[in-house]
């Protein structure tokens, strides 16, 4: 059984579609991600879905409930962790907890064995008495996941559960989620702009940018789905002889004029260490075997007498998924344009 299913969902605010026509399903027990820079829709969506926002169009079954229609049942099922933090900082963590287990109606001795339980689990027990004031930002976290899960939840839906904290506590956080995946029989939806959450969590992954799902996949399947096998990263820097590199264009002719060349992207930031960035690039080359291209790369490069500040081999990450089916840097806060140059066209998975 799906515990969401979303079928042609939009949402405008005046002519701005935060929400573009988008359908998916999220299968039971599983985790499901929707990854996106900022502004793509991410908060707008589970909005929806947990109940906050009408959309102004379209339908969304959430935990077999049409979110429209029983909003009250839907919220029975599901538990929410928003964006914001939203303790109580002038309570103590328990009290935090038991607010939430009596506005959920947890009977009394149902209620303390599960505040103990779900304290212990996010490692708060020693300090459940305490103001919440006093707490970390990655425990104040761990507090808002535990009162998530209060009364049981079928599905628990998180909008950036590690925004702002520090790498330690993030990690904490997901190895916290990926238990109560496999303890609590639980559904978790969540949104995030950081690749290695959604590659480390979710089952199913939709790359959302500006409303729309651009791809949806596991994350391994998505990492297969851009071409090449292997990414050779070359940075150009500007020559100290006086001379000029050739141009741009003329670098990427040369090399894609290699027939196991399938894609070259530029990056618009560095890694540049020296020189005058107008006159350095920064490449990656898709290729269908490294071993055999980074020996014919150089020398193509040595043929033009570029300087080379660097050239690797790169493992293909999320973000080249992203930047490959969005355009689009997911780093940058406005999103940097990349340019790509051959072999652009319909992706694979998705020109079917
Ligand atoms: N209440 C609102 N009124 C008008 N525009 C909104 C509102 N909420 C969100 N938007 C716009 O919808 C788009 C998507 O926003 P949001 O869902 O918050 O994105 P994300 O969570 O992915 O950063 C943005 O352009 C945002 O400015
Ligand atoms: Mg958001």
């Amino acid at each position: 059984m799906s515990a969401v299913v979303v079928q042609d969902l939009v949402k405008r605010y005046g002519t701005l579609s935060a929400i573009d026509g988008i359908d998916f399903e999220v299968a039971s027990g599983t985790c499901f991600g929707s990854l996106g820079p900022n502004g793509a829709g991410k908060t707008t969506l589970i909005r929806i879905l947990t109940g906050l926002v009408k959309p102004t169009s379209g339908k969304a079954i959430v935990a077999g409930w049409d979110v429209s229609k029983k909003p009250d049942a839907v919220r029975g099922a599901i538990g929410v962790v928003s964006q914001a933090m939203t303790t109580d900082l002038d309570l103590s963590g328990r009290e935090n907890l038991d607010i939430y287990a009596r506005y959920y109606s947890v009977p009394s001795k149902e209620r303390r064995e599960r505040i103990a339980y779900l304290l212990d689990r996010v490692e708060l027990s020693d300090r459940a008495k305490d103001l919440v004031a006093t707490y970390s930002g990655g425990m104040r976290r761990r507090l808002e996941i535990a009162r998530g899960l209060i009364h049981k939840p079928k599905i628990l839906f998180l909008d950036e559960p590690t925004i702002g904290l520090d790498p330690q506590s993030r990690r904490t956080v997901w190895d916290l989620l990926h238990q109560f995946l496999q303890d609590e029989h639980l559904t978790i939806f969540l949104t995030t702009h950081y690749m290695d959450e959604a590659d480390f969590l979710c089952d199913r992954i939709a790359i959302i940018d500006r409303g729309k799902i651009k791809i949806m996949d596991s994350p391994a399947l998505l990492k297969e789905s851009i071409p090449g096998d292997d990414i050779v990263e070359i940075v150009t820097v500007a020559r100290q002889d006086g001379m000029v590199n050739p141009p741009l264009a003329e670098v990427v002719a040369e090399l894609s004029a290699h027939n196991f060349v399938e894609q070259i992207i530029q990056k618009e930031e560095g890694p540049y260490t020296e020189g005058d960035a107008t006159e350095s690039h920064h490449l990656q080359v898709y290729v269908s075997n490294a071993a055999e291209a980074i020996p014919v790369l150089m020398s193509s490069l040595q043929k033009q007498s570029l300087k080379v500040q660097s050239i690797g081999l790169k493992q293909c990450s999320l973000e080249d998924v992203f930047i490959h089916y969005t355009g689009r840097s997911i780093r940058a806060e406005e999103g940097h344009k990349v340019n790509f140059f051959i072999g652009a066209g319909v992706p694979r998975r998705m020109g079917g």
